[in-house]
């Protein structure tokens, strides 16, 4: 839908956290039969951060993302109206770790609630958070992405434990009285029919028939990575191309293109489809893997730290993800 409400929207900051623990292919090639060379030519990633299991959760990894973020915007929790938090390795089902965030930034009593889209998480949050500032019902919204997808890959499985890492990226939304300022264009799409090809199991009757002699334990992702590939493809290419359609920008109009890393082969491969520059797309999956609904939100806040975005340009956030789910948003910063 494009934007016509009378409020604009301004990101007042943006965060990121990452656990110092780094998992390098070289560690891999210790425990499962792969290689530095296979992980690189196949994926792009070199190394991924992994959380310490008896330190480090979900809660504690978004809570620094959010604080990082509140920081940059010279704001305190209590500024927040609202957190949404995406994610598809929460604590607990109740409560959300959206509520345990907040509890920990002391942002009491503001509204706060999980998000569950993988790793269109933080896109998709973004849009709602937008769309509530936009319609002006809240002021001020703290939108974060945050997985820690080493808990949930089993490393005896190595064509999905290889690809993931662990990651938090998030924004504050602030209402501004420019309505030129936000979101131009968003889109968010599902299509559950495709599930079976990236889901998480905690029990024996949600593994599908199809997947009954896949040895992936329960609790851990299980993955048809060739499905999943050429759907992030198509999916990656058809999402640039109609947001560009319908806001009837061109590619020279779009400062970045802040893509979810999932491989990089994937990004190459909707890059070249379209003609995107290299110097537009931004790649860290070399050093964080794919974190799920923390990467879009870590490559923002690492492209705005360092000033490779800037007020005054505009940007384009593109995901894809289980569900399967496929969503964008281009922004006026
Ligand atoms: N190291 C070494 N060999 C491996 C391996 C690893 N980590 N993982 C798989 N292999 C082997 C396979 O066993 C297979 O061997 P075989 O030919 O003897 O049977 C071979 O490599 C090819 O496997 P395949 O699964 O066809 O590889 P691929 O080229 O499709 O690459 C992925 C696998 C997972 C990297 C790729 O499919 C992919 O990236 N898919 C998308 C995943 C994704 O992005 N998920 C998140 C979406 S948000």
């Amino acid at each position: 839908m494009t934007a016509s409400a009378p409020f604009g929207v301004r990101i007042a900051g943006s965060g990121s956290a990452v656990p110092d623990g780094v998992l390098r292919n070289a560690d891999l090639e210790k425990v499962m039969d792969t290689s530095d060379e296979w992980i690189a030519q196949r994926t792009g990633i070199r190394e991924r951060r992994v959380v310490d299991p008896a330190n480090e959760d979900n809660v504690s990894l978004g809570t620094a993302s959010v604080q990082n973020a509140l920081d940059d915007a010279q704001m305190q929790a209590a500024d927040l109206d609202l957190l949404i938090h995406a994610t598809v390795t929460a604590e607990m089902t109740c409560p959300s770790n959206a509520c345990r965030i907040m509890a920990n930034l002391g942002g009491i009593p503001s509204g706060a609630f999980d998000l569950v889209a993988a790793c269109s998480g933080f896109v998709y949050a973004l849009n709602v958070g937008e769309a509530l500032v936009r319609s002006g019902r809240y002021r001020t919204v703290g939108v974060t992405g945050c997985d820690i997808m080493s808990t949930v890959v089993d490393y005896d499985d190595r064509s999905v434990s290889i690809l993931f890492g662990d990651a938090a990226g998030s924004v504050i939304l602030q209402r501004d009285e420019n309505p030129k300022l936000g979101c131009l264009y968003q889109a968010m799409h599902a299509d559950g029919r495709g599930w079976e090809s990236l889901y998480l199991p905690r029990r024996d009757r949600e593994v599908p028939a199809s997947d009954l002699d896949n040895p992936i334990k329960l609790g851990n992702l299980r993955m048809n990575g060739r499905e999943v590939y050429k759907f992030a493809v198509n999916k990656f290419r058809e999402v640039i191309e109609d947001a560009l359609t319908q806001t009837g920008l061109a590619v020279e109009d779009i400062s970045q293109f802040v893509c979810h890393q999932s491989n990089v082969r994937i990004i190459q491969a909707a890059k070249e489809r379209i003609g995107l520059p290299d110097d537009k797309v931004y790649i860290n999956i070399d050093k964080f893997g794919n974190s799920s609904a923390g990467s879009v939100g870590l490559c923002f806040d690492q492209l705005w730290k360092s000033g490779r975005i800037n007020r005054g340009e505009k940007v384009m956030l593109i995901a894809f993800g289980g569900g399967l789910t496929w969503a964008s948003s281009v922004w006026q910063l």
